[in-house]
């Protein structure tokens, strides 16, 4: 396959769980994949770039690193997942300094990304988007699943994953006249050797009867990414098994 054959598409947090697997479905469909991670040393030709998408500085750097060697970025998917130690609090349980912190490192993260890249996109005129969100930025968690675990959904996930998905809508709306396209795609909960209990209350709600892989995340992410989608912005497709269907 090669649908986005030679085009510059940079992933943020590209070194975990999801990312993994969006990286190799951009190589598999072509793609110049740069990993925009906290945890990597830069190395360009082999797709690696530092950078703290909490800090505008760092971000800017790598977008500018890019730029000098590549002179377009063609796509960015603002996956990264930066949290506090304490992420994961019972509701009552949380510090006001923890969710300000959360909300400041895991959704302004993507004002300070999105801020910078589209200063570079809308002079290309052209480039695509996509945000992971989360089916918690459009439905409230079903809190049975957690029944018998110590496990929860934290609070300030629904503020951030929410407000991501409707600022995707502003920025498709205000860089729809430049040809710049930007979309959510949102996940399900991916399988990671959760707790077994927590693993069959989910497996049970869900209609297709499993959690996701994160094999099943980047297919949705490189097509949003190519020309196949070129109508499509300001929408947010759930890769979930169903789960927001019920
Ligand atoms: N795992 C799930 O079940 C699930 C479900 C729905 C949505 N999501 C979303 O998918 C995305 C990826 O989640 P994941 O499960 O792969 O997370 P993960 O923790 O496995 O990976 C996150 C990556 O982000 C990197 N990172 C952290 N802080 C950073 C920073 N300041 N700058 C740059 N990189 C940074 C980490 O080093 C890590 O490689 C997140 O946006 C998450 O909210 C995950």
């Amino acid at each position: 396959m090669s649908k986005l054959k030679g085009k510059v598409i940079v992933v943020t947090g590209g070194s975990g769980l999801i990312g993994k697997s969006i990286l190799k479905n951009l190589l598999d469909n072509g793609a110049i994949a740069i990993n925009a991670e906290i945890n990597v040393e830069d190395n360009l030709e082999e797709g690696l770039i530092h950078c703290d998408v909490t800090n505008k500085v760092s971000v800017n750097k790598c977008i500018n690193t890019i730029i000098n060697k590549y002179k377009v970025i063609d796509g960015w998917v603002n996956n990264a997942y930066p949290r506090t130690a304490d992420w994961g609090k019972k509701f009552e349980e949380i510090p006001l300094e923890s969710w300000k912190k959360n909300v400041d490192l895991q959704l302004n993260s993507v004002f300070i990304c999105t801020q910078e890249l589209l200063l570079v996109m809308k002079a290309q005129q052209f480039g695509s988007i996509v945000n992971v969100s989360s089916i918690y930025g459009t439905v409230g968690p079903d809190f049975s699943v957690y029944d018998g675990t110590n496990m929860t959904m934290p609070a300030a996930y629904s503020a951030i994953k929410g407000g991501v998905v409707n600022f995707s809508r502003y920025l498709a709306a205000y860089y729809g006249p430049f040809g710049i396209r930007i979309n959510c795609v949102s996940p399900g909960g991916i399988f990671d050797n959760q707790n077994e209990l927590f693993v069959a209350q989910y497996e049970k709600k869900v209609p297709l009867r499993r959690m996701g892989l994160p094999d099943d995340i980047s297919p949705a992410i490189s097509f949003l990414l190519s020309d196949d989608a070129k109508y499509i912005t300001g929408q947010n497709i759930m890769v979930d098994g169903g789960w927001t269907a019920i």
